[in-house]
């Protein structure tokens, strides 16, 4: 009986409406964009000519397509946090994983075109995080420094802008400007560093989502070259440059590289190499005992002979 009452009007809407009975539908709002933990509607409007009860479903497409909404239940980790009202759905407590596609599907049978969809892109958007500062403790007078800022959690990505001593730093208006400043890579670029550059350096990474972060920073000192350091390296090298020099002379002496030919040269250059000689020989073979002992004669004799 009431199979009958409920065909007869379906009949009747049928003949009224052919061929043009279908469902349709649309969403209010295809891009949604909502702050990370915070709700996101993605609303789903639908109009059936004749089916009143049609089927709605919803999906997660991209990579992978899985179900949201199925068989009047939420599916996955969408259960116990989703709500649908109509056919618009409610996600509370969103995350960086509910960021994609959505499908909402509503197929109404008893409709001529009896199936209908519209996508919806949900946008999580994340507040800047506290960004991290690469600052060179001490850079040279003259040299090209970066000074680096990054956050990479922040959606959209966060703008970068630099302090020193707390004070922002403008962007180089002069085309003969020292440094440039990216606000896009966070890299804060000196061509030649000067001496007016030192000071304590921080970063700032900004959206429109949420607070600015600040890195602690860090001091930056800009030194011309050490000139004790120079010369004390130089010494060092020169004297290296001695000691190899006679370690040569000395192999030469004792025979190893050509027989007899440096002696002559050795003796008269340095005196007293010999005894030098024969003291490295011993302290190689003996290199535990501190205290020094001059080896006696016999054994300078001996070693010599066997060098020879
Ligand atoms: C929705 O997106 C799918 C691809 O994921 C596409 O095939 C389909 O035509 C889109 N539907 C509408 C109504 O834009
Ligand atoms: C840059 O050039 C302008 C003139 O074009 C000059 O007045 C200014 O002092 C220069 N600045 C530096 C830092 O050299």
């Amino acid at each position: 009986m009431e199979r009958t009452s409920l065909c007869l009007p379906v009949v009747l809407l049928l003949m009224q409406c052919s061929p043009s009975c279908s469902v349709t539908v649309s969403t209010n709002e295809p891009k949604v964009e909502v702050k990370e933990f915070s709700d996101a509607v993605l609303s789903c409007l639908f109009h059936t000519e004749i089916d009143q009860n049609p089927r709605i479903e919803w999906k997660k497409t991209g990579k992978d397509v899985s179900f949201v909404y199925f068989n009047g239940q939420f599916k996955g980790s969408f259960g116990g946090r989703a709500t649908i009202e109509g056919a618009t759905v409610t996600l509370h407590g969103v995350t960086q994983e509910d960021a994609g596609e959505y499908r909402c599907e509503v197929s109404a049978h008893l409709d001529i075109v009896n199936l209908g969809e519209t996508n919806i892109t949900l946008k999580v958007l994340v507040p800047p995080h506290t960004p991290s500062c690469e600052i060179p403790a001490s850079a040279v007078t003259g040299s090209v420094v970066q000074l680096r800022c990054w956050d990479q959690q922040s959606i959209p990505p966060a703008k970068y802008s630099w302090f020193k001593d707390s004070k922002p730093i403008s962007p180089p208006r002069r085309a003969n400007a020292t440094y440039l400043i990216n606000s896009q890579t966070g890299i804060l670029e000196f061509q030649s560093v000067a001496k007016e550059d030192t000071g304590h350096y921080s970063c700032l990474a900004s959206n429109e989502v949420g607070q600015p972060k600040m890195c602690e920073g860090k001091h930056m000192t800009v030194e011309d070259v050490n000139v004790t350091a120079v010369v004390a390296v130089v010494l060092v090298v020169c004297l290296l440059g001695i000691v190899c020099g006679c370690g040569g002379l000395l192999l030469h002496r004792n025979g190893f590289l050509t027989r007899h030919r440096g002696r002559s040269f050795w003796i008269s250059q340095c005196p007293g190499a010999a005894h030098i000689s024969s003291q490295t020989l011993h302290r190689t073979e003996d290199t535990s005992n501190v205290n020094y002992i001059p080896p006696p004669q016999e054994d300078f004799k001996h070693t010599q002979s066997f060098m020879l």
